[in-house]
């Protein structure tokens, strides 16, 4: 047993009633100290697998480990687990002070470590000198601080944190990211936090789980997921992309659009169909000469730092491009790019 290992779900399902499982046969481990984070759309199972781990409900099939120790009916006050809500659940009639201690009163924890273990925590979510302030007179972001302090003065190992960003506007939530990832840093514990948000996922994680219908459709690293993703549905899911279907005609050989390619995959049986994935921003803007695909350009949109482009081949396949350059509606023109920008994905996977 790898000693860095701290949850293990082995072979999970979670079914309520007749209905197919919410979490299908699922499998995988988590280390201690790093920020995993959940991706996938509504209705995924991300909750349900916070749930599972806080003890709040059970598995219908399967074992779920801590440390290496089965924890299948420990209850969730035996389990060295926190959990933020997306709402933060303070109690409004407590003040900052006594939310955060609420826990420890609860624990019976003597009084002067509960003074010496509140301050600490409310002074590592930047929130000391607000101990006796009222809840309805703190911010958004701040109410969403006291709810980590809350959570983290049990010193837990794992914090679960659901969608605790959503509530917030885009400024706040692109600070609170930062606070978080550097929270994470500081604290060292294992963080599993749950988003919809794929640019989100890709800049707080250690590793990003790829969830759809209760299965994972893949783990990684948020470059492995962006560059190498296994699928169809995760492509489209992390990014703007260019998925189109393609054959691949040997090792390094691909044909889409009518034309063959050189890419850099192999491992394929010859001939077997496969989806591309071209990222928008992998496609360079050139003249038909230079260009490796004939484009017409469709519509163009200025995003600020780039121009969107929606062009369209000879073959009805539509794609994106980002580029610092602009071309106009109806030109024809070439599109370039590198064999590294095509990945070669097996078809069937996701939907
Ligand atoms: N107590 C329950 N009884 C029956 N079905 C449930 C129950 N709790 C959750 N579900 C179903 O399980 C599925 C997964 O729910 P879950 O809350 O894990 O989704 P999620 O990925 O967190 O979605 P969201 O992004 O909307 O929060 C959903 O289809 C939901 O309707
Ligand atoms: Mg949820």
């Amino acid at each position: 047993m790898d000693d860095r290992v701290i949850i293990r779900f082995d072979h999970v399902t979670k079914q309520y009633d007749d209905d197919l499982p919410v979490l299908d046969d699922v499998s995988f481990e988590m280390e201690r100290g790093k920020f995993y984070t959940l991706l996938g759309p509504s209705g995924c199972g991300k909750t349900t697998i916070l749930r599972l781990i806080a003890g709040f409900i059970e598995p219908t099939k399967g074992d779920i480990y801590f440390h290496g120790k089965r924890m299948n009916n420990v209850p969730a006050n035996k389990r060295q687990v926190n959990t933020v809500f997306q709402d933060y659940a303070l109690f409004p009639h407590l003040n900052v002070f006594e939310n955060v201690a609420f826990g420890l009163r609860i624990k019976k924890v003597p009084k002067v470590d509960i003074e010496q273990k509140v301050k600490e925590a409310l002074r590592f979510v930047n929130l000391e000198g607000y101990e006796q302030r009222a809840i309805h007179e703190m911010s958004g972001g701040q109410r969403q601080r006291v709810a980590i302090a809350r959570a983290i003065v049990n010193e837990p190992d794992v914090l679960l944190l659901d969608e605790p960003l959503s509530a917030l506007d885009l400024k706040l939530r692109t600070e609170m990211q930062y606070e978080l990832r550097e929270l994470q840093r500081r604290l060292g514990i294992t963080f599993i936090f749950v988003t919809h948000d794929q640019e989100e996922a890709l800049a707080m994680s250690d590793e990003i789980f790829v969830l759809n219908k209760g299965k994972i459709e893949q783990r990684g690293t948020p470059k492995d997921i962006y560059d190498e993703p296994v699928n169809r549905f995760v492509a489209d899911f992390i990014g703007e992309s260019n998925i189109i279907t393609g054959t691949m005609i040997d090792d390094f050989v691909v044909e889409f659009a009518n034309q063959r390619f050189t890419c850099i995959d192999r491992g394929f049986t010859n001939n077997e169909q496969v989806d591309i994935v071209i990222r928008p921003e992998d496609l360079e803007l050139t003249t038909v000469e230079r260009g490796k695909l004939r484009v017409r350009v469709d519509s163009v949109l200025f995003r600020g730092v780039h121009y969107e482009l929606c062009c369209y081949d000879a073959y009805g396949n539509e794609w994106l491009v980002h580029s610092t350059k602009k071309a106009e509606i109806g030109e024809e023109i070439g599109l370039h790019f590198e064999p590294e920008a095509i990945h070669v994905m097996k078809r069937n996977g996701g939907e």
